[in-house]
């Protein structure tokens, strides 16, 4: 029985993934993907003993082999987060704290398809209807980080099933 539940549990979340393959990766996967093709050893000393801005962490990953795009995403991750483990248990990206925290009053496509600044964001997340959201300081800033590059998706993009009611709530 609990086997069973558990595997059901199992295919709902896979199924899940599928219709959200088109949110971009957040930086917990895309260090997670690396750390599993190998990272070089100068950037995982560094990732272990540095706090640098973003801006200091993009063209470091951009050596490593990372597109522009996903060595964006991920300097603002490190900008977060490191000093870290990148072989360790790696908290929450942008694309986790979207997923768990952003569709819950209404569909993620309202969030992913908005084109804005960080500012913008920030003002969102401190709006009456958003501003009893869970999450720390450090969640809100890489959260608006990561849908400042990643959000901004056409609509075109969406899944069908995500679409309904059009972009907004
Ligand atoms: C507790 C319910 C709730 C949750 C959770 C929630 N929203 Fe909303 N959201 C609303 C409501 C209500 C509106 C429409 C009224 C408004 O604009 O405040 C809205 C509208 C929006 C809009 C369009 C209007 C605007 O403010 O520009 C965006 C963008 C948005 N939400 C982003 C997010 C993001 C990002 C998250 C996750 C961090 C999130 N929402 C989670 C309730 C919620």
């Amino acid at each position: 029985m609990a086997a069973g539940v558990a595997a059901l549990a199992g295919l709902a979340v896979a199924q899940e993934d599928d219709v959200f393959d088109f949110v971009p990766d957040g930086g917990r996967t895309i260090l997670e993907r690396m750390q599993s093709d190998g990272i070089p050893d100068g950037l995982a000393a560094a990732i272990r003993a540095e706090a640098a801005p973003a801006e200091d962490w993009k063209p470091r990953l951009e050596e490593a082999g990372l597109d522009q795009w996903d060595a964006a995403t991920l300097a603002e991750y490190l900008e977060a987060y490191a000093p870290m483990d990148p072989a360790g248990d790696l908290p929450r990206d942008g694309r986790d704290l979207a997923l768990a925290l952003c569709q819950s009053c209404h569909i993620i496509t309202v969030t992913v398809t908005q084109d804005r600044t960080r500012e913008a964001w920030l003002g969102t997340f401190n709006s009456p209807s958003h501003v009893e959201i869970d999450m720390t300081e450090t969640e809100r800033n890489l959260l608006a980080d990561y849908l400042v590059l990643n959000a901004g998706i056409p609509f075109d993009q969406i899944p069908p099933e995500l679409r309904a009611g059009g972009a907004s709530y």
